[in-house]
């Protein structure tokens, strides 16, 4: 039965009160289909034909029994209701400072790249009592990220990023599954999630050994909550960005042909069309591969599309940069 259980164990802040919904639908459900069939039953043998029972004065109506069938439900559809609501807007609202982890799903195989640089293949080390954010997206179709320890699970689509937050409670290795299914090898596309506490945590980030950034420093692997220009993660970032030649017309200073991006993660942006967008990294990744999807007021619809030229990988390390240029962390 160990590796089989009846129950995935409680390893996340919100695993306990996603179960606790879950057991009061159970017992609602079994109440009702298990009571119900043998009043239904019951009635049906008492008032057969054959049998003989008063039959001449028939209730046509009767106001209080209508308005206990009808207040006693609604008052229990609006409890699951507002319970449902009120947990789905914890489990959906990430905190404001959470440590984030970029997940590239592909057919068959999760990857991973944490702010260090540091990558792992179908394996996801967070420490615990850390909120810890994945920033996701696929290379192909859809895919499902799914810890059921955690009790969290969301789709993984082309073309966008989606975002899971948990924060583990307990050490320990936990199932990790692929929920959407995404072709012949989908039951293959599992790993595991290993919740370590943070000391074990910053140790396993710094092995197999210390990462060289590009001024020749040593990054000892800390965990970063708040992404900093020296993550090797955003420094591979800002390579691309040269390399690309974007700061020809994305000025730090700003008067370039296109905005600065100083600052510009998490900021609201006005567009020419007179709406507002937030500068999340859906937005970055949208504008990156579909640059006149939304235009920034005051510029020209000129930059070109990068679809089909940078891989997902080159991408998350590009949002890691502008995100690095935000005056305040995420
Ligand atoms: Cu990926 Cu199923």
């Amino acid at each position: 039965m160990r590796d089989f259980p009846l129950f995935p164990d409680q390893a996340s802040t919100v695993a306990t009160q996603v179960d606790q919904l879950y057991f009061f639908l159970v017992a609602l459900s079994l109440i009702f289909a298990g009571v119900l069939p043998f009043v239904i039953l019951y009635l049906i043998v008492r008032y057969h034909r054959s049998q003989e029972v008063d039959r001449s004065n028939p209730v046509n109506s009767n106001l209080k029994l209508e308005l206990t069938w009808t207040i006693i439900p609604l008052i229990l559809v609006m409890l699951v209701f507002f319970w449902g609501a009120f947990l789905y807007v914890q489990i959906r609202t990430p905190p404001m400072r959470t440590l984030d982890v970029y997940v590239i799903g592909k057919q068959w195989m999760w990857h991973v790249q944490h702010p260090n640089g540091k990558r792992e293949n179908n394996e996801l080390h967070v420490p615990i009592g850390q909120p810890v954010k994945l920033i996701m997206t696929s290379q192909d179709v859809i895919h499902s990220f799914y810890i059921p320890a955690f009790r969290v699970k969301q789709d993984v689509l082309p073309g966008r990023y989606t975002v899971m937050w948990f924060q583990a409670t307990k050490p320990g290795e936990y199932h990790l599954f692929c929920a959407e299914y995404c072709g012949t090898e989908h039951s293959l596309m599992i790993g595991r999630v290993v919740a370590l506490p943070l000391a074990d945590y910053e140790r396993w980030l710094a092995t197999p050994g210390p990462v060289i950034l590009p001024d020749g420093s040593i990054d000892t692997g800390r965990p970063t909550v708040v992404a900093s220009p020296g993550d090797p993660m955003a420094a591979a970032g800002a390579q691309l960005f040269t390399n690309l030649g974007c700061a020809g017309c994305h000025a730090m200073a700003g008067g370039g042909v296109g905005p600065s991006l100083k600052g510009l993660y998490g900021a609201t942006e006005k567009l020419n069309d007179g709406s507002t967008v937030t500068a999340d990294e859906n937005y970055l990744h949208e504008s990156i591969l579909n640059p006149n999807a939304k235009i920034v007021a005051g510029y020209a619809p000129v930059m070109p599309s990068y679809q089909g030229q940078i891989s997902e990988d080159q991408l998350n390390q590009l949002i890691a940069y502008i995100k690095s240029l935000a005056d305040t962390g995420n």
